[in-house]
């Protein structure tokens, strides 16, 4: 008795979390592949489509992820490709995006949230120190060899970090809407344009004048 209980109860859970787990709006055809090129005169919640009879193999394929990105030019040592409308115009309504992290050797993407998307990452080479901190204020880390993945929920703030001191790392992650938004915490907080009110700032990292002065600079703000 008890455990049919807890196996309906898990059943119920299990759909529960299925049926909440909602990514982009479901599309009502096939595809969509986006119509990059008609100059828009009005704003539409993705891109509009072009005549399907149009739509052919190469709408749906990207070499873009292939290649990878030069980590020099970044502060932290990343770099990040993704997939959108226009390197992929076949991906268009379909709620997915694909993302290529490069990372230095001790490089970090550093604490940050995508708003509408869940992440899961595989790395592919390198080593990997990743995790989010949930709303809580639980962190769940995890260390990544090639092969191994980590799922980033929704909205948390997470990280990656390559703690080779050596090696560079590169990590593959699929997310749940075609624009998944990212906000860095550090940049957000002390780079925005115009600048949050140093008092703000003050107060919030319980830093001085002069800390608020330094990180902005730091961080190029
Ligand atoms: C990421 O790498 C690409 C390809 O090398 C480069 O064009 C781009 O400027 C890099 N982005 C940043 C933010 O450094």
């Amino acid at each position: 008795m008890r455990k049919n209980y807890s196996l309906l109860h898990q059943f119920i859970s299990l759909a529960l979390l299925l049926s909440q787990a909602k990514s982009d709006p479901d599309p009502l055809q096939d595809y969509c592949v986006a119509d990059t090129k008609t100059p828009r005169s009005f704003y539409f919640n993705s891109a509009p489509c072009i005549n399907p009879e149009l739509a052919v193999s190469s709408h749906f394929t990207t070499s873009v992820l292939s290649k990878p990105g030069n980590t020099r030019a970044n502060p932290f040592g990343f770099n990040v490709t993704l997939t959108n409308t226009a390197n992929l115009p076949g991906l268009n309504t379909l709620g997915l995006t694909m993302a290529r992290v490069d990372i230095a050797t001790n490089g970090l993407v550093p604490p940050h949230i995508h708003p509408r998307a869940s992440e899961v990452t595989i790395c592919l080479k390198g080593l990997l120190l990743v995790g989010f901190v949930d709303t809580s204020n639980r962190i769940f880390t995890q260390q990544l060899k090639p092969g191994e993945s980590f799922v980033f929920p929704k909205s948390l703030i997470h990280f990656l970090y390559n703690y080779d001191s050596r090696a560079p790392a590169v990590a593959l992650s699929g997310l749940s809407s075609q624009n998944p938004g990212a906000q860095i915490v550090s940049l957000a907080s002390f780079t925005s344009k115009p600048p949050i009110e140093t008092e703000i700032l003050k107060k919030g990292f319980q830093i001085t004048d002069r800390d608020v002065a330094r990180i902005r600079n730091n961080l190029g703000g």
